[in-house]
């Protein structure tokens, strides 16, 4: 059994719209129901339980029943923090072995490919995660913003999500993680690497479209995005042809 946790627990302060972003609409429909749509669509989710806002799970189970998303078993009260609402998940899945995929209710342009392969992964990993290479040098600077370091690129990527586990990884992880008082917010790969040091947590490739819509400027990518999908356009990957659907001109590279 594979179980789609879509974390939407957040309330989108770095957006600032006064309701969670995941409310907000896009291309006619709430974030969140793009979001669980792919999950819905997807042949290798059988399951899939939505963690909302404190407030808003009402708004989310509308949503859910207006779409008439089938594979929803659960709509429940998030935590206070990410990490908060991921044990509040692992509790929700129930203790039978499964995998587990974590998504971001505010990452709504995830693609059927990534959700397949985060479960292939998973036939020969315990943890898997979703990244993408860094087109911008990542530096490294302490409390005054001077640099500290400035890490090889190549060897750096963006994390993005999902996360997918088998469950007893994930659960150990946690449950060693609740022991330690300095246990400090991050992902989930994030605690499985830092409670269960030697657990190998294979990386695949993400995209650039499968972005977080986290300030106001992803609003504007997100609904072109959206436009580009529905109008079948050249994928952004494809840059000759989405250079030439802009300048409206064909472009000819030679040697390319
Ligand atoms: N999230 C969650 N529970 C929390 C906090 C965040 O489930 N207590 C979810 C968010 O709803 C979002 C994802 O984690 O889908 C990524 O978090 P982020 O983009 O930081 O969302 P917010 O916390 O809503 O945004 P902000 O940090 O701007 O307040």
């Amino acid at each position: 059994r594979t179980v789609a946790v879509v974390l939407a627990g957040g309330t989108g302060t770095r957006l600032g719209l006064g309701i969670p972003k995941q409310l907000l609409k896009i291309a006619g429909k709430p974030i969140i129901e793009h979001t669980l749509a792919v999950f819905e669509a997807a042949p290798e989710i059988d399951e899939i339980i939505v963690l909302m806002a404190s407030g808003h799970v009402e708004d989310a189970r509308q949503i859910v029943e207006k779409a008439g998303l089938r594979k929803v078993t659960k709509v429940i009260e998030g935590g206070d923090t990410r990490n908060a609402t991921t044990r509040i998940a692992l509790d929700a899945v129930g203790p039978a072995d499964c995998n587990i995929l974590f998504h971001d209710a505010v990452r709504p342009l995830l693609s059927g490919r990534i959700v397949r392969e985060c479960v292939n992964a998973l036939w020969s990993y315990a943890a898997v995660d979703v990244a993408i290479p860094s087109a911008d040098t990542i530096i490294q600077v302490d409390d005054n913003d001077c640099i500290t370091d400035i890490p090889t690129r190549s060897r750096l990527r963006r994390g993005q999500t999902p996360q997918a586990f088998r469950s007893p990884t994930i659960r150990e992880a946690y449950r060693i993680a609740e022991g330690d008082p300095d246990f400090a917010a991050t992902d989930d790969c994030g605690v499985v690497l830092r409670y269960l040091p030697g657990t190998p947590i294979k990386v695949i490739d993400g995209s650039d479209e499968n972005i977080k819509v986290t300030h106001p400027v992803d609003v504007h990518l997100a609904d072109k995005l959206f436009q580009l999908a529905a109008a079948q356009a050249p994928r952004l990957t494809d840059h000759r042809s989405y250079a030439e659907e802009l300048t409206g001109r064909t472009i000819v590279v030679f040697g390319g």
